[in-house]
């Protein structure tokens, strides 16, 4: 009955993504199951890419030849159960408040000895030339699939983190660049949407935010890979015309930050997919 549902919904999913030109009302009907299609996990390739993910945590590499097995995620070396639920967060050994991908820069640096450089070297896979996920990206995917199932809770304790989520909030909502644009003017409205696209309101609706939070790292399905926040904030940053936003950056954590909250107690659903 699954299968069954899943090869109508699969069939669905390729007739749409096959014909991008049909009529609007048509492809009004469409997206809807195939929204419907996306939340149907036996068919998420995003499960593989955490299972690539896996094997790059366990094994080692690196200057260090050292696996990440010991990188402390926040709740403890090696424990990975929930640590992304309870991220972004302050760390003492870096001295920053790290979300996931950062994380992995800093444990990748001081455990296996990789240069920075080199690990930022390429942190995007690029779905235009046929690429496939990048090593941080199957790494990111693994480990927040770890808390699958576990509420969105980042800690608020430290003030660094309380500073991470104040100009988060800041970010979000002052307008820069030469577009005037921020976040707010594309995020901040109830129903706002670009053609198909709902845009989410993650400044005042709790909902969409955590309908959002809680499936990144995400399988989309246009870009046919696994896609992470930082490469949505890269992208959003993008639209806005700003300088690039450098991966891991405070300014891409303190976003990160700012959604977290705002998508606190929702339970994540991972690996996620979206179109
Ligand atoms: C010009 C309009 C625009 C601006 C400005 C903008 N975004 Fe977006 N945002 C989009 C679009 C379009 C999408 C893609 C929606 C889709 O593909 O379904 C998106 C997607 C997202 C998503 C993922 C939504 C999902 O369904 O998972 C997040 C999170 C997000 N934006 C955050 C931000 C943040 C943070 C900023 C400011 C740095 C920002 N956006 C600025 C247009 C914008």
């Amino acid at each position: 009955m699954k299968f069954e549902n899943t090869g109508r919904k699969a069939l669905a999913l390729a007739v749409l993504l096959a014909l991008p030109g049909l009529a609007s009302a048509q492809q009004m009907v469409n997206a809807e199951e195939y929204r419907a299609a996306l939340q149907d996990k036996f068919a998420n390739p995003g499960t593989m890419v955490a299972d690539r993910g896996e094997e790059l945590l366990k094994t080692p590499r690196g200057p260090k030849n050292a696996s990440l097995e010991k990188c402390d995620f926040g709740l403890g070396a090696g424990k990975l159960e929930g640590a992304y639920a309870q991220l972004p967060r302050y760390f003492k050994d870096s001295n920053k408040v790290e979300d996931l991908e950062s994380r992995l820069v800093t444990c990748m640096v001081n455990l296996q000895g990789f240069s920075s450089a080199e690990v930022l070297k390429k942190v995007f896979g690029d779905h235009t030339k046929n690429e496939s996920n990048t090593d941080i990206e199957a790494l990111a995917m693994y480990v927040a699939s770890k808390s699958d199932g576990v509420k969105i809770d980042p800690p608020l304790q430290h003030a660094r983190e309380k500073e991470a989520l104040k100009v988060g909030e800041a970010l979000f909502s002052t307008r820069h660049g030469p577009m005037d644009f921020s976040c707010a003017t594309c995020h901040a409205q109830d129903g706002k949407r670009i053609r198909l696209q709902e845009l989410g309101n993650y400044a005042g609706n709790k909902a969409n935010a955590q309908a959002t939070m809680k499936t990144w790292p995400t399988y989309r399905v246009s870009h046919g890979m696994v896609r992470t926040l930082q490469s949505r904030m890269w992208d959003c940053n993008w639209q806005m015309r700003l300088p690039d936003l450098a991966y891991g950056s405070p300014g891409s954590v303190a976003l990160i930050s700012f959604l977290s909250h705002q998508a606190k107690g929702a339970a994540l659903d991972l690996p996620g997919m979206k179109r």
